[in-house]
């Protein structure tokens, strides 16, 4: 078996990787991903607005958390190192963040600043001010400067509830909001700004969305109520939050690129270690399984509130089409990219549905999938909420893009390792939001 070609050019602004596959190309061994994403945004903040130390093992270092720790560093917590196996949070209290003498910097991240207007909009008497990068400036807040405005809060925006955003704190009033979509970060940011405020502050969504948030204001100390069958939580204030030792679990969305690379190349073999399987984020293993690949989960047990497996995935080439819509969307609701590289290699077509929130993303991953898969050689239409993709084609290499989504550069890359000919991807770098070893990685399982 020859062994596949992995390049990564630096360029000053980006970075290109190019990969040549051999054609019997198997992923072997056991790998290690990095910390989930969701769990260490929440960490950070929830260590920030606690009493007392937060000692954090397993924080994701890729550059979303970063934003996350940079702007709590700048409302006064004190936050180790982050580059040390256990990351410690000095928390200072609920309500009483310092006002920060800059302008706060989301960077890519919309959990970091929609869950942070919550808190923000809940500290009376202080004034912040919120900007992010170029995809995160064009992405919609008005979904949560609506709600928390019902609750008394006030924020200014740009013209369409853009960021920069400023927000002059206030006592804000308990709300019940019925959100329209199943989002954790609305419903999120409302439970932050429940925290601070005066009764019950519940939110109710369509279907349910992550519960990380409950699950660890819980463990910190607060009350919360939830009620599985109108997918409504409640938080009681004004909360009281203790620091808490938290162990944050394997990212299943990282996870899901080599579930998918093992999936679709026959002969594959491989061990993913300690993988979150909290059951609000594991619509991927459902769609996987719905397309009859091989994945078993071993060593399933709990780990600090959270529920955690190692995975394995076993490779063949009699993946079928699948029905991804209704409620399972919001339980892999950042997988869709690399389901769709999926779907590209099963017998069939397959539809996705009911996912117009993918076009509000860091891309719009809707349109960047369908284009940069159709480079490929893939057959794929859009949707106005999914994607229609007729599988069983072998794919080619091509110049891609990853249009500065992270998620994007990484389905690409997985494609990429079961085309015929080198893929070029463009702006590569993108994978370090939330996967700051993928190249690495990548070399360890081709190899
Ligand atoms: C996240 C929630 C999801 C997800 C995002 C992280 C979170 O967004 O896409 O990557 O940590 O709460 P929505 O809740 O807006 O769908």
């Amino acid at each position: 078996m020859q062994t596949a070609s992995i390049t990564l050019k630096t360029t000053e602004h980006h970075h290109v990787l190019t990969i040549s596959p051999p054609v019997d190309l198997a992923l072997t061994g056991a790998i290690a991903i990095p910390g989930d994403k969701s769990i260490s945004h929440r960490a950070l903040m929830l260590g920030a607005l606690a009493e007392g130390t937060t000692e954090i093992r397993g924080l994701l270092l890729g550059e979303d958390p970063l934003s996350t720790a940079a702007c709590f560093r700048a409302m006064g917590a004190n936050i180790s190192d982050l580059n040390t196996e256990r990351v410690t949070v000095e928390g200072i209290g609920l309500g009483q963040l310092q006002e920060p003498a800059d302008v706060l910097n989301a960077g890519n991240s919309g959990t970091t600043m929609r869950l942070m207007l919550g808190i923000l909009a809940s500290h009376a008497g202080r004034f912040f001010t919120v900007t992010g990068d170029g995809s995160l400036r064009s992405r919609p807040m008005s979904r949560v400067i609506r709600p928390l405005q019902d609750m008394g809060a006030q924020i200014w925006s740009r013209a369409g509830g853009l960021a920069p955003l400023a927000v002059q704190g206030q006592a804000l009033r308990p709300i019940h909001y019925t959100s329209l979509i199943a989002s954790a970060q609305v419903k999120s940011c409302i439970l932050l700004a429940g925290l601070a405020t005066e009764g019950k502050t519940t939110v109710s969504e369509p279907a349910l969305s992550r519960d990380h948030s409950e699950r660890m204001l819980r463990a910190f100390g607060a009350e919360v109520l939830v009620d599985p069958d109108t997918c409504s939580a409640t938080v009681v204030g004004p909360a009281r939050l203790i620091g808490q030792p938290v162990v944050v679990p394997g990212d299943i969305s990282s996870a899901a690129f080599w579930l998918v690379a093992g999936a679709i190349a026959p002969g594959s073999d491989l061990l993913i270690q300690n993988v979150g399987v909290n059951p609000t984020r594991t619509g991927i293993l459902d769609a996987l399984a719905q397309m009859e690949a091989d994945v078993t989960l071993e060593n399933a047990r709990e780990v600090a509130g959270e529920p955690v497996a190692d995975l394995r995935v076993r490779g063949h080439n009699r993946l079928k089409a699948g029905h991804i819509g209704g409620d399972l969307i919001p339980r892999l609701i950042d997988e869709i990219p690399i389901l769709a590289v999926a779907a590209a290699f099963a017998e069939g077509t397959t539809v996705i549905s009911d996912a117009a929130e993918l076009r509000v993303k860091e891309s719009d991953r809707l349109a960047v999938m369908a284009t940069q898969l159709s480079r490929l050689g893939a057959t794929v239409t859009e949707r106005p909420d999914g994607l229609e993709i007729t599988g069983g084609k072998p794919l080619h290499g091509a110049e891609v893009d990853s249009h500065t989504d992270h998620r994007i550069a990484m389905s690409l890359a997985i494609a990429a390792l079961r085309a015929t000919g080198p893929t070029t991807i463009h702006r590569a770098e993108a994978a370090a939001v939330s996967y700051p070893g993928f190249v690495d990685t990548l070399r360890q399982v081709v190899r």
